[in-house]
């Protein structure tokens, strides 16, 4: 086959824009790009290798043609188009939440559990942000000492939340500067019934609760985590936060492995797995900021250390950009592994 012909759907959101640069910086073999979005953007065109390419409004018809569609326009819309893309014949990469928990679709870090991919499923998912991050460090540590136990706590960015949720947290702290009131209309989340400000503030919620008091993002990290690792019944406790960062998350990670492994080993695991850069030297006050890190494709991790009270445990702090590994690098990656059994070549 000459080239791969490629749509996009949500190709104007963070994360559409995002797939767009990475094809293109990672010389994906495109043969042709279709690009869309709601009806709202048709008629707008974005750039890809130098050429300006008109984005339609999606239809269930728009998928004739195509051999390979990355869906992020949310759940929603993944339900409802996702069926006609793979009657078309189309392999799907989908990075809403919509398949993620069906038994039947692997949910792929293809660091992690990429062997999932050999033999060419036609729906794949991407997984949540903040699970992508988490289990890229996760991951080398199990491996070598098994696991027992991860609690977790995140520090999520505002473009995690939406392209709007950027604007209110920018126009929060231009008010703030010049002494008006702080208006809240996002953030926690769209629906929710009480909007706060975002500006020099935290928010510990990211989604809407359970009657467990648990939010739907901190639910994501525990059935995605135990999923990619394959461990069914790993205990994961999670409590995510959106912070007044406009790009990359950070995790504070605490973990239980079944042997004690030193420091230095942690560091030695991780330092060796692909996709994870260690920065961690205290002396040098050397750790990942998301500052440092947004815009890169690594998982970085610092902070390694000993729980003093219990010889089993490990503390991390892990950052990644989350539109890139937490979401478009991940999904490219994912095509570039089915690459070789779909027999797409350049
Ligand atoms: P549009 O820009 O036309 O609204 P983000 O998560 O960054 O807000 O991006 C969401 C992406 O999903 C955008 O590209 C958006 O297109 C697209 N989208 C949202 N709703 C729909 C829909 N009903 N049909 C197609 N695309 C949609």
């Amino acid at each position: 086959m000459a080239g791969v012909r490629v749509a996009i759907v949500g190709a104007t959101g963070a994360v559409g824009q995002e797939l767009i640069r990475i094809l293109e910086e990672r010389s994906f073999p495109v043969a042709s790009l279709k690009l869309l979005a709601s009806p709202r953007s048709a008629g707008s065109t974005l750039t890809f290798q130098g050429e300006a390419l008109p984005v339609e409004a999606l239809t269930a018809q728009a998928f004739q043609g195509t051999d390979l569609v990355f869906f992020s326009a949310g759940a929603s819309v993944s339900q409802e188009y996702a069926p006609a893309a793979l009657a078309a014949g189309a392999t799907v990469i989908d990075n809403s939440s919509a398949f993620r928990m069906d038994e039947e679709v692997p949910l792929v870090v293809p660091e992690v559990n990429g062997h999932l991919l050999d033999e060419g499923p036609q729906l794949v998912a991407n997984p949540n942000c903040s699970t992508t991050i988490l289990v890229m460090a996760l991951a080398p540590l199990r491996r070598a000492a098994g696991l027992r136990r991860v609690i977790v706590s995140t520090y999520q960015a505002v473009s995690g939340a939406g392209a709007r949720a950027v604007e209110e947290l920018k126009a929060q702290v231009r008010a703030w500067l010049e002494g008006r009131p702080l208006e809240a209309s996002i953030l926690p989340y769209r629906d929710g019934k009480r909007h706060r400000p975002i500006a020099f503030n935290l928010l510990p919620q990211c989604d809407r609760f359970d009657e467990l008091g648990y939010t739907k993002e901190e639910w994501k990290l525990v059935h995605e985590t135990r999923k990619i690792l394959g461990d069914p019944d790993l205990p994961v406790t999670a409590t995510t936060v959106r912070v007044p960062v406009l790009r990359s998350h950070s995790e504070s990670v605490y973990l239980e492995t079944e042997r004690p492994l030193a420091v230095e080993e942690a560091r030695r695991l991780l330092g060796e797995t692909p996709g994870v850069q260690v920065l961690d030297d205290p002396e040098e006050q050397l750790y990942p900021t998301p500052l440092e890190t947004s815009g890169q494709d690594p998982v970085f991790v610092g902070r390694i250390r000993k729980d003093p009270f219990e010889e089993r445990a490990l503390t991390l702090w892990v950052v990644g950009d989350q539109i890139r590994k937490g979401a478009a690098l991940n999904a490219v990656q994912i095509a570039e592994r089915l690459a070789a059994p779909r027999g797409w070549r350049g």
